[in-house]
């Protein structure tokens, strides 16, 4: 899967047939990983840090080790499977959903007995008896990459019936992860190299008993979401603007679906708004003929002699999600030249060292990272300016145009490539050229004021 991959990238058909091949390769190749991340895991990390009369206390800590995929809104699930006949006395941090079937235990009672656990976070404003460093966020981990002071979540686990030497534990089993939905699949746990942690003063050294991390990966054809964000494509040498393909995330069926999807000028706007569901996570979108929460627009701009320019417009059709760090990942060759970009944060991902055409792109901190609902203000904008190369650059065959691009890990679905907006053809060339020196005489405008 991974040379499958490779080898198409590597082949230098810059052209619209690229775009082919790539969704075409969506369907052929199931992705076990992440293309454009992949080395992204979640880590979870078991350290016991010290031993009680029946068991053990643990602090369990999850690395979200992705470049771009958070764990957004309702948080994680955890689960697993006890090797024995272990319980949960306590918890501090997070909190088993279910207590299960304690009657085995006369005197205290345990948090949990159930064989198989399953543990969420606690939510923010948790008493600070019941916190632990890094919890209490209801489930919500940045990715690495955009955040590096918060990948983490932590909690702490007291775990009775459980053994209590190295040789006598066993590490629980079958532990599956929600983050939120499906798409994460997590190995065996593997007893490694007991953590040292260092005192906050940095004179002492001390280490856990003994310590397991388990993987979890995370794959877009396990996660088998509908999709939730779109392409739009436009340019300043073709006035179509090519939409987003229709139905993309759903079609407004009044008959089956009434209120499937609100309307701007609706006078129940608010109340429908603040209606039933206002807390579920499911989104309440705009009326659009792709029905998808999310739209990305990319705009050809315009052409100087040695430099193109492209606007970005994220916009979001959700009236029940607020995007306090929204990222984008866009894959366009390129990429290897960029020059300026305006007002968003870049880093380039380069999964195969080789090839440097993937970016991601996220806002710049209480300026625009926090894309807000659908309504006016519900959108956030930027322009990339790119260097020619001009061996392969060209406006021709929607080369201009992105090979894919994700809105927060999640695939945004492009119109179909015969559907791009295309050059004038040879015929009116003469026009072209007019108005490539138009665009010149803006671009001395734009050097002058603008850049
Ligand atoms: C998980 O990601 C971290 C950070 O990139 C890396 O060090 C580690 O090797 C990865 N684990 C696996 C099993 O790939
Ligand atoms: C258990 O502890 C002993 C000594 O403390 C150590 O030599 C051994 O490697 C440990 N075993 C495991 C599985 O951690
Ligand atoms: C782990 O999960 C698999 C599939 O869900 C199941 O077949 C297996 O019995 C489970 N193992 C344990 C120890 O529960
Ligand atoms: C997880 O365990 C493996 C094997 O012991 C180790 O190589 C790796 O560094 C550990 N990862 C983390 C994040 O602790
Ligand atoms: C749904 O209903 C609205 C107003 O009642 C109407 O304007 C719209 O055309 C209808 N859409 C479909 C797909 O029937
Ligand atoms: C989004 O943020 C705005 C402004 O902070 C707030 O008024 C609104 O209630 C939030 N919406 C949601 C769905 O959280
Ligand atoms: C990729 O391209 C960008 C923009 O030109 C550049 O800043 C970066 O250093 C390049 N990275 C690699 C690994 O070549
Ligand atoms: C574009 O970037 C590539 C790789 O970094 C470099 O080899 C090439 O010279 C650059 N082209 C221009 C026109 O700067
Ligand atoms: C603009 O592109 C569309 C395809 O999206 C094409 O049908 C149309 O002919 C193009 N316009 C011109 C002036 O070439």
């Amino acid at each position: 899967m991974d040379s499958c991959f490779r080898s198409l990238t590597r082949i230098s058909i810059p052209t619209i047939f690229l775009a082919i091949l790539l969704s075409s390769f969506s369907f052929t190749c199931t992705e076990a990983y992440d293309a454009l991340d992949p080395n992204g895991n979640i880590t979870i990390k078991w350290d016991i840090i010290s031993w009680t009369p029946d068991g053990y206390v643990a602090v369990v800590t999850m690395y979200n080790f992705q470049q771009y995929r958070h764990i957004s809104p309702p948080g994680w699930t955890l689960g697993w499977t006890w090797a024995k006949k272990e319980v949960i006395w306590s918890m501090m941090g997070s909190q088993a959903t279910e207590q299960g079937d304690c009657s085995k235990y006369k005197s205290a009672q345990p948090h949990c007995c159930k064989k198989t656990p399953t543990i969420v976070d606690l939510l923010p404003g948790t008493p600070y008896n019941q916190q632990i460093a890094n919890c209490c966020k209801g489930g919500v981990i940045n990715s690495w990459a955009q955040d590096p002071n918060n990948y983490a979540s932590s909690f702490q686990v007291s775990v009775g019936a459980a053994g209590t030497t190295n040789k006598t534990v066993k590490p629980p089993k079958n532990f599956t992860l929600l983050a939120p939905g499906p798409g994460y699949t997590c190995g065996p746990a593997i007893v490694g190299k007991p953590t040292k942690f260092i005192t906050a003063d940095g004179r002492r050294v001390t280490q856990a008993m003994m310590t397991w991390n388990v993987t979890c990966t995370y794959s877009q054809f396990l996660a088998q979401k509908t999709p939730t964000c779109c392409v739009s494509l436009s340019s300043f040498y073709n006035e179509t603007i090519v939409p987003c393909p229709t139905c993309t995330c759903g079609c407004q069926n009044n008959a089956t679906h009434p209120g499937s999807c609100v309307n701007p000028n609706s006078p129940y706007l608010a109340s429908v708004v603040n209606g039933p569901g206002k807390n579920s996570f499911t989104p309440l979108v705009q009326c659009t003929k792709h029905m998808c929460p999310i739209r990305v627009h990319w705009h050809v701009k315009l052409n100087y002699k040695e430099y193109w320019r492209v606007k970005v417009t994220i916009t979001n059709f959700n009236y029940r999600m607020n995007y306090s760090q929204w990222n984008l990942v866009v894959q366009h060759p390129n990429f290897d030249n960029l020059t300026q970009i305006f007002s968003f944060n870049y880093k380039p991902l380069t999964p195969y060292s080789s090839i440097n055409d993937t970016a991601m792109l996220w806002g710049v901190k209480f300026y625009n990272d926090f894309l807000n609902q659908a309504g006016p203000l519900g959108n956030v904008q930027s322009e990339l300016l790119f260097r020619k190369d001009k061996s392969t650059f060209t406006f021709e065959k929607g080369w201009a145009f992105p090979r894919r691009i994700y809105f927060n890990g999640d695939n945004c679905v492009m119109p179909p490539p015969d559907a791009y907006p295309y050059l004038p053809n040879a015929g009116s060339r003469l026009s072209f050229s007019l108005l490539a020196l138009l665009m010149a005489c803006s671009a001395v405008f734009f050097v002058l004021f603008d850049v």
